[in-house]
């Protein structure tokens, strides 16, 4: 299949690079910076990005492309930093601005452009830029400014080589698909080969290759991920295969369990294996205060239900299917240039025995290839309902990062009751799908209230609601205040317990989503 190579560079958009290309149809794959680019990796290639990056080039060793991307002959579309390696490496000068072009800014032409049909002159683009061009490589010329006069678009007279300073994949810039389609199938000559309905038959393909006549366990956890792989799972292989297996550690949301249970019932799953271990979490959580703690014994006890019952279902030897996604690999390192400035991940529970299953080459991780919307799309596809295809994450130690403090089963029935509330009123009112992550928190502190002529206390709810594309950075959504007003009253005026509602209006970085 034609694809578009992305080199990652470590900018904070480089994965929305490839995801934009790929809404387009358009097949890409994101590597380190520095990958070797030789034949093997060149197949099928019909194009390269650099992306942007936290270093500047005049850093003492920043991260560098192999230059056989200079020489292969293929188009090359620098973004932002990729463009400034480009300008570096045919010889220009970059140098920093006094002050950095941040935000939406008009770009002008200075000629025309095939990485601009289409494109109106002064389109807004968007700009996070500290470098600039001061002197342009020899055989290049600007085809673009920015408001301020300064290089927003170069390309070369004699090679298929385009720099951008801008960021065509992030939303705030106009007419950035239709810049990345130029480039990725006008000037590149991608096909637009790539489709959920192909990526589905591939990976079918793929599982039955690779299990055979085996058994294949997956830990369902309750989101779309892990009900996506069943959904291939089932699909791929004969119902007596497949082994599903969900631990409720009593930290879900009002009514989930037995909802994913009937969800992969109605997909033709027939060993579901459900293990209630509420009662060994919720005790080994009593009288335990500190986040960090909570979270340990969350994961060391998941570890332990996992493996009991493993050897208790004779599963020992059966291969292990996981929902990884793409941008899971991006995160971990694979993708990524080994310089880039990565966020870790601190949410997978390395257990020991995905650990074994690796060694032995027994994993199967069919969603790998694929970012969070696509799996949407897959779910839809093959029959996953619209419940669960649409929920929004759900953390791994469950209400227990939500309810601060010491965990009680007390504690987990209010906030369930509370959070089930706020999702039902979201859902209502249309407000559910247009958030990324909503939900609620139960604080471990009491204010006092009044109810007819009594004052009591009660527990204060704080309600989460953000904007974010991968979890890793978020805005706070823009809450009407009448729904909040509305959504605060109801609740209150339902769960006795909880006497006042607080809205968080922290953005990530520096709050996190979660609040422990
Ligand atoms: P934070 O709170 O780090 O969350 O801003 C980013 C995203 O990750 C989810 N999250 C987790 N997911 N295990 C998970 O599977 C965890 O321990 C965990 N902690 C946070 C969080 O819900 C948000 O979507």
């Amino acid at each position: 299949m034609d694809r578009i190579l992305i080199l990652d560079f470590g900018g904070q958009t480089t994965q929305l690079i490839g995801r934009r290309i790929r809404d387009l149809g358009v097949y890409t794959e994101i590597f380190p910076a520095e990958t070797k680019i030789d034949k093997e990796m060149l197949h099928e290639t019909k194009g390269i990005i650099l992306s942007g990056s936290p270093y500047s080039v005049n850093d003492p060793d920043p991260p560098w492309p192999d230059p056989s991307v200079f020489d292969s002959g293929l188009p090359v579309l620098g973004i932002c930093f990729g463009t400034q390696v480009m300008m570096k490496q045919y010889g220009g000068r970059i140098t920093s601005l006094p002050t950095r072009e941040f935000g939406r800014s008009r770009v002008h032409f200075r000629r025309a452009s095939a990485l601009f049909d289409q494109v109106p002159d002064g389109f807004v683009s968007w700009m996070s830029h500290g470098d600039s061009i001061d002197e342009l490589a020899p055989g290049f010329e600007v085809v673009g400014e920015s408001e301020n006069r300064i290089p927003a678009a170069v390309e070369a007279a004699a090679a298929p080589f385009y720099g951008i300073q801008f960021h065509p994949e992030v939303s705030h810039c106009e007419y950035g698909d239709q810049i990345l389609e130029n480039f990725a199938v006008k000037i590149c000559g991608a096909a637009k080969s790539w489709s959920m309905d192909l990526y589905i038959e591939q990976s079918i393909e793929r599982i039955k290759q690779r299990v055979g006549d085996q058994k294949v366990l997956l830990l369902i956890s309750g989101g779309v991920d892990s009900s996506v792989v069943a959904g291939l799972l089932v699909r791929a292989l004969p119902p007596e295969q497949v082994h599903l297996l969900h631990i409720d550690t009593g930290l879900m949301r009002k009514n989930e369990s037995q909802e994913v249970i009937q969800d992969l019932e109605q997909l033709g799953a027939r060993h579901l294996h459900f293990v209630d271990a509420s009662e060994e979490f919720l005790s080994a959580l009593e009288g335990v205060e500190d986040p960090e703690k909570k979270r340990e014994i969350i994961g060391d006890l998941f570890i332990s239900v996992q493996q009991r019952e493993v050897e208790r279902l004779g599963l020992g030897d059966a291969f292990l299917a996981q929902g990884t996604l793409y941008t899971d690999l991006i995160e971990s390192g694979k993708g990524v240039g080994k310089k880039a400035q990565v966020i870790k991940s601190h949410h997978n529970v390395r257990s020991p025995l995905v650990e074994k299953k690796r060694q032995q080459g027994m994993i199967v991780e069919p969603l790998d290839r694929v970012y969070k919307d696509e799996v949407r799309r897959i779910g839809r596809k093959i029959g996953i309902s619209e419940e669960l295809v649409r929920r929004h994450p759900f953390p791994g130690p469950g209400l227990a990062v939500r309810i601060l403090g010491e965990v009680s089963p007390e504690k987990c029935r209010i906030l369930r009751e509370a959070d089930a509330l706020y999702v039902e009123e979201l859902k209502q009112r249309g407000l559910y799908d247009d958030i990324w992550q909503a939900f609620s928190v139960l604080l471990p502190i009491r204010t006092v209230g009044v109810t007819g002529d009594t004052r009591h206390y009660g527990y204060v709810l704080a309600l989460r609601a953000v904007h974010s594309s991968d979890g890793m950075t978020a805005d706070v959504y823009p809450f009407p205040f009448h729904d909040l007003r509305e959504i605060s009253a109801r609740i209150t005026n339902s769960i006795r317990e909880i006497g006042r509602v607080v809205y968080d209006y922290s953005s990530k970085p520096p709050s996190t989503i979660e609040w422990e």
